[in-house]
């Protein structure tokens, strides 16, 4: 464990091994209430049981990859609103990655892609108390330095194999929390509703396949269609050839690549 190395600004707790990222600092805020500072952050070089969208599991190859979880208390934040969330963490990802690289995009909701394949990968998991959000845990597998990957994943890439080159972990690590919190403190100390709008904008204009028709699958089949827009609550709303609006929650909705 090492905490507060001199280039972090924030609590941070460092494994060599772990189940889950997530599953790590959730038990930590569990046991000791109150006294998890917001972002502090979980890395490990190695997830026995690494979380995944939709109950998948995330794999990585050990020592690699950037695993990480951090938490945030976003109590000022309706549970309505809650999508702003992936919003700002699917921006501080893409934002930093875009620094090595061109295509890098953001693969509604909140997936990372490089051109057809998937860098990253983001599992948020929010409590919540009544009407607002009391807790959030934010978890990040980003493919950094894997060279190949083996696992059943449809379309994984990792950043050496994009670059050609070794890329420094804790650099790029240290540069997203920096983003998520100038961003989160954007939220609450900018007005809301023009701040949000705002990352809605920023949000719309890095997402995957954001021109032209594309293939998408919905529960009565295949069909061609064009990204109109992100609603704030993240609904996603397409126009089909006959010019109809079909509207989308998580998961209603598929990409064929
Ligand atoms: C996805 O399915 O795309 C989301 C993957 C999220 C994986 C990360 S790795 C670090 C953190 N800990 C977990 O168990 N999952 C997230």
């Amino acid at each position: 464990m090492n905490l507060y190395p001199k280039t972090f600004r924030y609590p941070l707790i460092t494994l060599e091994k772990t189940n889950s990222t997530n599953q790590y600092i959730s038990q930590l805020c569990n046991q000791q209430p109150e006294e998890v500072a917001e972002l502090t952050t979980v890395t490990a070089e190695f997830q026995m049981a690494g979380k995944g969208q939709r109950g998948n599991s995330w794999e990585a190859e050990e020592g690699k990859n950037l695993l990480f979880s951090f938490v945030l208390y976003p109590t000022f934040l309706e549970a309505r609103r809650q999508f702003i969330l992936s919003q700002i963490v699917s921006l501080a990802i893409k934002e930093e990655l875009s620094r090595w690289s061109d295509d890098i995009t953001i693969k509604w909701p909140n997936d990372i892609y490089w051109k057809n394949k998937k860098i990253s990968g983001i599992l948020i998991e929010n409590d919540l108390v009544g009407p607002r959000i009391a807790r959030s845990i934010a978890g990040i597998g980003i493919n950094i330095n894997q060279d190949t990957f083996r696992s059943d994943a449809p379309n994984p890439i990792s950043l050496k194999q994009i670059t050609g080159k070794e890329h420094d972990r804790h650099e790029i690590l240290t540069h997203i929390l920096k983003r998520v919190e100038m961003y989160y403190k954007g939220l609450q100390l900018e007005d809301f509703e023009t701040y949000s709008a705002e990352i809605n904008t920023r949000y719309a204009r890095s997402l995957f396949r954001r021109r032209g028709f594309h293939s998408y699958q919905d529960a009565d089949g295949l069909f061609l269609a064009r990204l109109l827009r992100v609603e704030q609550d993240g609904r996603f709303v397409l126009e089909d050839e006959s010019g109809k609006e079909r509207e989308y929650l998580f998961k209603e909705v598929q990409y064929i690549l």
